[in-house]
């Protein structure tokens, strides 16, 4: 698949299959108060760790999904966050948890949760797979982090380059041909 695209493989499919249940694990035991936890998925980047981390959780959960988009370029955002899709659903009262790809500036997560709270969840807090260096600039409470990741830019596992690549099974960087030659 994606023959000589991924120049090369960052995270393989068992290290996050692994990580992915460590931090279901760590979840489940910080929310032993009752009431079903409420996932907050940012579509489309989180899908994949989404329903896996859904799936690993040891304790019922309810699944949500919100779309956006920051304003500005396609590789860096600005901060200015646009709702493409909001909840279905009021989440006053409900322990939430975000679910996210991966933090990069930290802007758009920054927004967020800005926004979900003025909704007045019991709790808030962030579960993301991978981060990167740049993300310590900005104060943004993270609880969970997956990985620790170099500043590149990586496909696979629901990331994208040009809509391409999510469905990989692993983390990848990708070959810089891909990016001059044009899809
Ligand atoms: P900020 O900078 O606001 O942005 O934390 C986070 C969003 O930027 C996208 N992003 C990436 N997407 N590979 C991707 O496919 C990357 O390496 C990457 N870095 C940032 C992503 O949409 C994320 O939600
Ligand atoms: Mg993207």
């Amino acid at each position: 698949m994606y023959d000589g695209d991924i120049a090369s493989v960052l995270i393989t499919e068992q290290q996050i299959k692994d990580k992915v249940a460590e931090l279901a694990k760590q979840v489940d035991e910080d929310y032993q108060r009752g009431g079903d936890l409420l996932l907050v998925g940012v579509l489309k980047g989180a899908v994949m760790f989404m329903t896996d981390f859904a799936r690993a959780l040891p304790q019922p959960a309810q699944l949500e999904f919100m779309a956006v988009s920051s304003y500005g370029s396609s590789t860096s955002s600005s901060g200015v966050v646009r709702i493409l899709k909001d909840l279905d659903r009021d989440i006053a009262g409900k322990n939430v948890l975000i679910v996210e790809d991966i933090i990069d500036s930290g802007l758009t997560l920054s927004w967020l949760l800005k926004n979900l709270r003025s909704r007045n969840p019991a709790s808030l807090e962030v579960c993301t797979l991978l981060r990167k260096p740049d993300a310590v600039q900005v104060d943004v409470p993270v609880r969970y982090v997956g990985f620790d990741i170099p500043n590149e830019f990586v496909v696979g596992y629901g990331l994208d380059y040009a809509e391409r690549y999510r469905d990989l099974p692993y983390i990848g960087t990708l070959d810089p041909k891909v990016y001059t030659s044009g899809v």
